[in-house]
């Protein structure tokens, strides 16, 4: 039974033309140099305790991957201490105990085992993940930060849609940064229990 206090989040960050990566996984664009005067300035504190807020993360073997070499070029790991579930059918490494791996089912794992345990659940990416998410009507919520380039090719923010999904416009945030963050809440998703 779900927990009906319970919010699935989906977050990433993309070109204008809707990418989250190059073909190769590569996310060197987000470096990005524009300045928008009319913009907000991102409040490190703000940010820090936004964070908090998050009850667990849930991301793609291949984003695991990046979150890992990331790590290895000494950039830090970027979920602090919570729970996070990978979902993967391989033998991957596990260098924290906040790491769990999971195959199989993703209903069963975000409304059987995550909603009843947890209030907020961000799904993190990437494309692949994002996109079973939405086709499973899991996901209460997404929010797409757009950054102030173009890439012209690459892995899709949402991978293999096969139908339309209607959403409802909640927020818009312009940044000093240039990016721009959208949250549109989920409508008429058909994964409750
Ligand atoms: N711009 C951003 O904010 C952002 C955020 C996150 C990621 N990214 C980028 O996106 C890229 C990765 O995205 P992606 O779409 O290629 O891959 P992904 O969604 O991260 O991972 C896909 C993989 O997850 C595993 N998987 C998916 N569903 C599963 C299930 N139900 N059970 C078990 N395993 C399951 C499979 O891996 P196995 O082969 O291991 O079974 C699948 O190949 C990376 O380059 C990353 O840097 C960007």
């Amino acid at each position: 039974m779900a927990n009906t206090d319970s919010r699935v989040t989906i977050h990433m960050v993309a070109s204008l033309d809707g990418f989250v990566a190059r073909k190769d996984g590569s996310v060197d664009w987000m470096e990005t140099s524009d300045e928008f005067a009319g913009g907000e300035t991102m409040d490190p504190g703000f940010v820090e305790a936004f964070l908090k807020t998050i009850d667990c993360y849930v991301m793609g073997s291949r984003t695991y991957e990046t979150a890992l070499s990331f790590e290895a070029k000494g950039l830090g790991w970027s979920y602090g201490d919570k729970p996070t579930f990978v979902l993967t059918r391989r033998d991957l490494p596990r260098t924290r105990n906040s790491v769990e791996f999971y195959s199989g089912d993703l209903t069963q794992l975000v409304n059987g085992r995550l909603r009843p345990s947890f209030r907020s659940i961000w799904f993190v990416g990437g494309g692949v993940v994002s996109g079973e998410c939405l086709r499973l009507g899991l996901a209460d919520e997404v929010r797409y930060s757009i950054l102030p380039i173009l890439i012209g090719d690459g892995i899709r923010f949402f991978e293999r849609l096969d139908s339309d999904v209607a959403l409802h416009l909640r927020e818009v945030k312009a940044y000093k940064s240039g990016m721009v963050a959208l949250s549109y809440e989920v409508r008429g998703r058909s994964g409750e229990s």
